[in-house]
C-alpha cells in the first residue's frame, strides 16, 4: 500500500484518491469532520447493469445494491452526515415489466423488515417521501410502522424516495398552497422561497449539499429538481452494487475540494 507522500510525489498536482492504492484508512484521514455535506442525496443507478455483466437476473443487482446501500448507510452514520437520501424508486421505475417491480417490492419490504434492529441501535430516523399511497399496502404499511417506531431516533434522518418524482412532488405542492390560499390559511402575500419549500415532501430537510449518481449516467432522472438549486453533482462510472465504503469517501474528498460560491465572489 503506497503512502500519501508517495502518492503526492505520483501526482504532483495533488492526490489522485481515486487510486486502487489509496487505503480506506487513509482517505478518511483526510476526511474533514467539519466539511462534511449536511444532506448528501444518491441515485442508486446500475443495479441491473452490474448484473447483466455477471449474467444474472437483474434482481441479484438489486439484491447486491441492498447490501451496498447498507454499507452506505452505516459509514454515513458513521461520519456524521446528519441527513442521508436515497433515491431508490422512481415513479417513472412503475412502466418497468410486472415481474421486476414485484421483486423490487418484496426486497424493499425485507430491507425494511431486517433494518428496524439496525436503524433503532444506530439512532437513525427513518422517512419516506414520494408517493407512497402508490406502493403496496403492505409495503406503505411497513413503512409507517418504521418510520413511527424511529421517529425519536436523532442521530442521522434517512430518506428513502420511493415512487418519487420531482415534477410531480411541484405540483402535489403547488396543489396543496393552492388549498391553503383558498382556504386564507396562508395570504399570497406570504409566499416566498422558504414558504414554497415547506410545501415539499423535503420540508424541515436542508437542500442536499453534494448528490451523487452512480452507472455513468449524467442526468438527474426527476429527482429532487427544486432542492438540487446550489448542489454539488458528482457523477462515477462505478455501477451501485460496487459503490461501497472507498467510494464514498472519494467522493467526499471530491466534494470538500471543491469551492462553493453560491453565485457570491470569493473574499481572498
Ligand atoms: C437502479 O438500478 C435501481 C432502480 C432504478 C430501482 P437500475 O435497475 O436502474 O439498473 P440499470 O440502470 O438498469 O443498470
Ligand atoms: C433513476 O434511475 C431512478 C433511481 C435510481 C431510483 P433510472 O435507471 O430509473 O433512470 P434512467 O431511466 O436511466 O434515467
Ligand atoms: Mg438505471
Amino acid at each position: 500500500m503506497m503512502e500519501i507522500k508517495e502518492l503526492e510525489k505520483l501526482h504532483p498536482k495533488g492526490v489522485d484518491f481515486s487510486s486502487n492504492a489509496v487505503s480506506e484508512e487513509t482517505l478518511l484521514s483526510r476526511i474533514d469532520k467539519l466539511q462534511l455535506p449536511k444532506h448528501l442525496a444518491i441515485i442508486m443507478d446500475g443495479n441491473g447493469r452490474w448484473a447483466t455483466k455477471r449474467h444474472l437476473p437483474r434482481i441479484s443487482g438489486h439484491r447486491e445494491g441492498i447490501a451496498a446501500m447498507r454499507e452506505i448507510v452505516t459509514l454515513a452514520r458513521q461520519l456524521g452526515i446528519r441527513f442521508l437520501t436515497l433515491y431508490a424508486f422512481s415513479n417513472e421505475n412503475w412502466h418497468r415489466p410486472t415481474a421486476e417491480v414485484s421483486k423490487l417490492m418484496r426486497l424493499l419490504g425485507l430491507y425494511l423488515k431486517k433494518e428496524l434492529k439496525t436503524l433503532m441501535t444506530d439512532k437513525v430516523r427513518l422517512k419516506a417521501i414520494g408517493q407512497i399511497d402508490r406502493l403496496p399496502k403492505s409495503i406503505a404499511q411497513l413503512l409507517l410502522s418504521v418510520e413511527e417506531k424511529t421517529r425519536q431516533n436523532k442521530e442521522m434522518t434517512l430518506i428513502l424516495a420511493l415512487s418519487y418524482s420531482g415534477r410531480a412532488e411541484i405540483i402535489d405542492a403547488v396543489f396543496n398552497l393552492c388549498g391553503d390560499l383558498q382556504d386564507q390559511t396562508i395570504s399570497i402575500n406570504d409566499l416566498s422561497e422558504t414558504v414554497f419549500s415547506s410545501y415539499l415532501h423535503t420540508a424541515e430537510i436542508p437542500d442536499p449539499d453534494l448528490m451523487i449518481r452512480t452507472s455513468g449516467e449524467i442526468r438527474v432522472s426527476n429527482f429532487f429538481l427544486w432542492q438540487i438549486a446550489y448542489t454539488e453533482l458528482y457523477f462515477t462510472k462505478t455501477l451501485w452494487p460496487d459503490f461501497r465504503r472507498k467510494e464514498l469517501l472519494i467522493a467526499l474528498l471530491d466534494y470538500q475540494g471543491r469551492e462553493r460560491r453560491f453565485g457570491k465572489v470569493l473574499q481572498i
